[in-house]
């Protein structure tokens, strides 16, 4: 029987009552030569349509290898997902054989726009014919048409005078302009999620909010899901309705937006906000996190957080506090003192 992929995946119907993305308790581990390194330990979220999600967190807190167990691309061996499930109208994409994942869900129903985006178009292909790719293959469509509609693409991801630069290469592209390049490319097979990992980190502070305008008017647009994995919450908080905040592969905090932003409750959120740049808490000075992130083959037992922690007691060392509901909306924390963190606010 041919895979109907408007109605499910794989032979399994689609939950019209199901979340559009729904992660609940991933855990990805790498095992190598030194050991294991555990990546992402008991992720969970949902995203619906219409909706943004930003997953914040320091360098080599999961965020990524999270994103790529959902798309199905974690390097295995030596990744492997040993528990959980990702479920897109109800339907488990660990479940699905790789043929479906690459014909039917990946770039159709979920796409993602790489960290290393603005590396990854290839330099002797113009930027139109790469745009077009995925339409050629998936969708049948003539060079002429590809063309057409890469045109029609570059064009709503805002890239001037697209009927003259559909013919460039990437290397006539500005840094910004390649950003808009890739989020066509993501963008050509109309996919329900976009995954967008980083998708400012490498561009200047003005392009960054060009980007990041784009994206959301883009998702307002079409209604779709969309992920923003960043480290820097200020890049995303103005477009975001719900935040999931990471360390050590754990979720610490997660809510909507506002709630975190204007009521943290976990001891690292507020570490990372203190790091940022506020428009309206005045500070004299930015104070970054005390310490490293650890190492994931060696995560401290208790709370990941404790050895940075200014709030930290006996307990923490010990027991691994579990998201807990706090205040409204879904709001979270992970964190055994989170009234006291308020308090302190
Ligand atoms: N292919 C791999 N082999 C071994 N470890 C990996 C691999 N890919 C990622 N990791 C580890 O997984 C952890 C999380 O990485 P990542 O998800 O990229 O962090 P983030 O995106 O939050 O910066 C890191 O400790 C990283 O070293
Ligand atoms: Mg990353």
């Amino acid at each position: 029987m041919a895979t109907n992929s408007n109605n499910g995946l794989g032979g399994v119907p689609f939950d019209e009552k199901a979340h559009l993305l729904d992660v609940e308790n991933l855990n990805v581990e790498f095992r190598i030569e030194d050991g294991v390194v555990r990546a992402v330990n008991g992720l969970t979220y949902t995203l619906d349509e219409h909706e943004t999600l930003a997953i914040l967190g320091e360098s080599g807190s999961g965020k990524s290898v999270s994103a790529q167990a959902v798309m199905g691309i974690l390097d295995t061996p030596p990744g492997f997902v040993t528990q959980g499930s990702v479920k897109f109208r109800g339907v488990d994409l660990l479940q699905l054989p790789e043929n479906v994942m690459a014909k039917d869900v990946r770039g159709q129903k979920i796409a993602m726009i790489f960290q290393d985006a603005l590396t990854a178009l290839n330099p002797v292909f113009t930027v139109g014919w790469q745009i077009g790719e995925m339409l050629r293959k998936h969708r049948g469509y003539s060079k002429k048409e590809a063309k057409e509609a890469a045109i029609e693409l570059m064009e709503r991801v805002r890239i001037p005078d697209a009927r003259d630069r559909v013919n460039a290469y990437p290397h006539e592209f500005s840094g910004g302009m390649r950003q808009r390049a890739m989020i066509a490319m993501a963008l050509s097979l109309d996919p329900d999620v976009l995954i967008a990992d980083e998708p400012t980190t490498a561009l200047d502070v003005t392009v960054q909010a060009q980007i990041m305008e784009l994206l959301h008017d883009l998702q307002q647009d079409t209604g779709m899901g969309l992920i923003l994995i960043t480290h820097d919450l200020g890049v995303v908080a103005e477009v975001s309705d719900r935040v999931v905040v990471m360390y050590a592969g754990e979720i610490m905090e997660d809510g909507e937006i506002d709630d975190v932003y204007h009521h943290p409750a976990h001891p690292y959120t507020l570490g990372l906000m203190d790091s940022i740049p506020r428009p309206d808490v005045h500070t004299e000075r930015l104070s970054p996190i005390q310490g490293a992130p650890p190492d994931l083959l060696n995560i401290p037992t208790g709370c990941p957080f404790h050895p940075r922690c200014p709030f930290a007691k006996e307990r923490c060392t010990t027991d691994d506090p579990q998201p807990n509901s706090i205040g409204r909306n879904g709001h979270e924390s992970s964190c055994f003192y989170w009234e006291e963190v308020q308090r302190d606010r």
